[in-house]
């Protein structure tokens, strides 16, 4: 079994709420996570005093593995200069030095991919061939049974009430060749709400005996929460095991001062394929 701690749009600076974030720290080590992941925006302007708090910030989360990819915050969007010579230059000297990365771990496979593309998109983010092919020799050879799990920043599918929330362009590229490779599950953020959608109810694909399951996480220590998120704060927990996908959404609560379980989502796995429960 393993258990995958997903935080997402973190957003050091204005907007960040310190009390929320040390319950984030407290629960990071009363769950005790196999993994930790998180999908993007760990500053608002990724400016570099943004940057040094989010790294204090990852330096006292527990010492586990982890997946981090960059957001379109995590670019500078006004610094014309530093966008167009090294956008992701503070990100990877406070946050990670790659931004596409593999994650081995004994039951499965993880892949952070940088959707940012500075060059192509300033907010909606984009996936290129290239990396596609990182995404898929990382998986190649993989034995059967092996749980692949692919983290980005910017959304596959639409929330459920499909206001402003278009996905990713090309965003059907991206899920078939995901599908290709037999991903399980995609890890998310960018909306700043959760929710879990499977990639089977938008795009019917050319393969309809495996669907990935795409989970969502709102923002985890912000006060900029869309949607039924609006002013609210949320992460994930995942649990992977042999038969199963369990997706739990959790939610901030001022009253309590720590973050609970709100919903949980499973998903049976039937010998490398995900079936809806
Ligand atoms: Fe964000």
């Amino acid at each position: 079994m393993t258990k995958i701690l997903h935080l997402s749009d973190l957003h050091f600076g204005k907007h960040f709420l310190p009390v929320v974030g040390e319950a984030v720290l407290a629960q990071a080590e009363s769950l005790s996570p196999d993994i930790i992941v998180i999908s993007g925006d760990f500053t608002h302007r990724a400016k570099p005093k943004e940057f040094e708090a989010a790294q204090k910030f990852l330096q006292r989360l527990p010492p586990t593995p982890h997946v981090f990819v960059p957001g379109n915050h995590d670019v500078p969007l006004y610094r014309f200069w530093e966008r167009l010579l090294n956008p992701h230059m503070l990100y990877q000297n406070y946050i990670a030095d790659s931004l596409d990365s593999t994650l081995s771990i004994d039951n499965g496979i993880i892949v952070g991919l940088d959707s940012t593309a500075p060059y192509s998109a300033i907010k909606n983010g984009r996936l290129s061939r290239r990396q596609l092919q990182f995404c898929k020799q990382a998986f190649t050879g993989a034995p059967a049974g092996l749980f692949k799990v692919v983290v980005m920043h910017h959304h596959l599918v639409p929330a459920p009430t499909f206001e402003r929330t278009r996905p990713m362009p090309q965003a059907k590229r991206a899920l078939e060749a995901f599908t290709r490779m037999r991903v399980d599950v995609v890890l998310a953020g960018h909306l700043h709400r959760a929710y879990v959608g499977h990639s089977l109810d938008v795009y019917a694909g050319e393969n309809r005996d495996h669907g990935i399951i795409i989970v969502q996480c709102g923002t985890t220590t912000s006060c900029r929460g869309r949607g039924l998120e609006r002013e609210k704060n949320s992460f994930n927990l995942v649990t992977l095991t042999a038969t199963d996908i369990q997706v739990e959404h959790y939610h901030y609560s001022e009253h309590n001062a720590a973050f609970g379980p709100v919903s949980q989502h499973v998903f049976r796995r039937q010998s490398g394929k995900n079936l809806t429960a």
